[in-house]
């Protein structure tokens, strides 16, 4: 696995401005990694992915929502001619915990047998929900099948899981931006950030 950054704490990990949304009654927003931050990892990421991918015939998978901010920025930071696709999983309700139990809401709609799949996940909290995706993109029996996550929270693992790309590990708190959000909101914050 790529060497991840490690995000210490909300100081100094922000780099970043806090955002205070203007939503009334919106929960007040502290940038944990910055804009700035999550644009050079990702170029590295993709860089990194370019050159292990070259020459094979690679499908990113982007596991909607949460990870259409991710992906879309880690699929032009990729130089190679890829495919896309997408599918849904859901784990969570409207709270702040894992239900434990995670469920494929739609899948994707190609074909991957054969095929060098990355997934690409927004955040690796339990760990969950990478074994289902897992599971449901095995058994479609890709060439192969690697994991790309932009965050993991280590201390909240019940399940281990492969990650063969990670942006950055992160501490035991909820995050929400550049995809992730809180409630079904805060997806469009360009930065992550911790919801107090
Ligand atoms: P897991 O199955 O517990 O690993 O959870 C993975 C999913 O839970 C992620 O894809 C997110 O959708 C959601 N999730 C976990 N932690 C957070 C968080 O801190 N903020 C927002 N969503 C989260
Ligand atoms: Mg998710």
């Amino acid at each position: 696995m790529a060497q991840a950054e490690e995000v210490r704490s909300q100081k100094s990990g922000a780099g970043g401005k806090a955002r205070r949304p203007t939503v009334p009654g919106a929960h007040r927003i502290e940038a944990l990694i910055s804009e700035e931050r999550i644009r050079a990892r990702v170029a590295e990421l993709g860089r990194q992915i370019a050159r292990d991918y070259r020459g094979r015939d690679l499908v990113v998978v982007c596991v909607l929502k949460g990870s259409f901010v991710f992906t879309s920025d880690l699929v032009r930071a990729i130089d190679l001619p890829l495919a896309v696709d997408f599918l849904r999983m859901s784990s969570y309700g409207g709270g702040t915990e894992s239900s434990g139990s995670v469920r494929l809401e739609f899948d994707v709609t190609q074909p991957l047998k054969g095929k060098d799949v990355i997934v690409v996940e927004d955040i690796i909290d339990t760990g969950n929900t990478v074994r289902a995706l897992l599971d449901t993109l095995s058994a479609k029996k890709p060439a192969s099948l690697a994991v790309c996550a932009l965050l993991h929270k280590p201390e909240r693992e019940q399940v281990h899981v492969p990650i063969d790309y990670l942006g950055f590990t992160i501490p035991n708190k909820f995050v929400v931006g550049y995809g992730l959000d809180h409630a079904g909101k805060h997806r469009n914050l360009p930065f992550v950030g911790v919801v107090g």
